[in-house]
């Protein structure tokens, strides 16, 4: 069997969470393991519980993507399971505060930066090389309709989430030729626990103002399914917005 016939071997960040949990059952379904890094192992191990419920298998690990020690180990745990890494889905994020600029606590700042975009970096560091010494893998990294416009008081998502696009634009550039692919998800509002705290938080439902309908989880999975699989196999750097087209307003 050549090394591009062996079964796919995913590890989803954040996959305890909404779209983590979608992500997992969609692969799944596809045949692929999935092993689902979360800083809450409870939210993992329930998606995990979910994914053999259907008849996949997987892991389910304690994983914070801001350490890159703990993201070594997990890809160690993962080769031995199941062989190496050929998709990695990068939707681990935090929503952080809704404040104006001006009174945008400056720790705040710092943690959703760290998770979102040092943590997507790591993961790609940790990653990629094992991919390119194969000559096989996909990276989606789930970015954001954040990555390319304003939100209102939310400093620190819509930075992480422009700087989530530029850094797969260079990864992209940078795995060019190698049989690596890394593209972007780029989703509007999707219902679950995050856009709950956003609304939550801003009182006036600046998130929905420009939506016409919320995605459902499953709705970006989809999307995220296809850039991993080998239908994508000609693109690269891409930033797919799923969002029913409402950036276009
Ligand atoms: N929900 C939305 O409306 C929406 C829209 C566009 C993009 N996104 C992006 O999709 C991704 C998933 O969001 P979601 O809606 O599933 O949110 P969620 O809060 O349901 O899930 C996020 C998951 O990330 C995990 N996580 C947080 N910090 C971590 C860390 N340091 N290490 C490991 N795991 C960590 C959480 O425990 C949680 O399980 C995020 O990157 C988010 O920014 C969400």
């Amino acid at each position: 069997m050549r090394a591009s016939d062996d079964p796919a071997v995913a590890i989803v960040t954040g996959g305890g969470g909404d779209l983590g949990r979608a992500t997992a059952m969609r692969l799944a379904r596809d045949g692929v393991a999935v092993t689902l890094l979360d800083n809450s192992l409870i939210g993992a191990q329930r998606t995990l519980a979910e994914v053999e419920a259907n008849g996949g298998r997987g892991l389910a690990l304690a994983v914070d993507v801001t350490r890159a020690d703990t993201l070594a180990g997990a890809l160690d745990a993962v080769e031995n399971a199941f062989g190496g890494v050929t998709i990695l889905v990068n939707c681990a994020g935090i929503e952080g505060t809704v404040s104006p600029i001006d009174t945008y606590p400056e720790d705040v700042f710092d943690r959703v930066m760290a998770v979102n975009v040092k943590g997507v970096f790591l993961a790609m560091q940790a990653t990629i090389p094992r991919m390119i010494a194969r000559g096989r893998g996909t990276v989606v990294n789930v970015a954001s309709t954040s990555a390319i416009r304003g939100r209102g008081g939310l400093a620190g998502y819509v930075a992480s989430k422009h700087a989530v696009l530029g850094l797969t634009r260079v990864a992209a550039i940078d795995v060019a030729g190698s049989g690596v692919r890394v593209n972007a998800v780029l989703p509007g509002p999707i219902a679950g626990r995050m856009i709950e705290s956003m609304e939550s938080q801003s009182g006036d439902g600046i998130q929905r103002a420009t939506v016409a309908a919320l995605a459902r989880p499953e709705d970006v999975a989809a999307a995220i399914a296809f850039l991993a699989s080998k239908d994508a196999c000609h693109v690269n750097g891409a930033a797919l917005v799923v969002d029913d087209g409402s950036t276009l307003i």
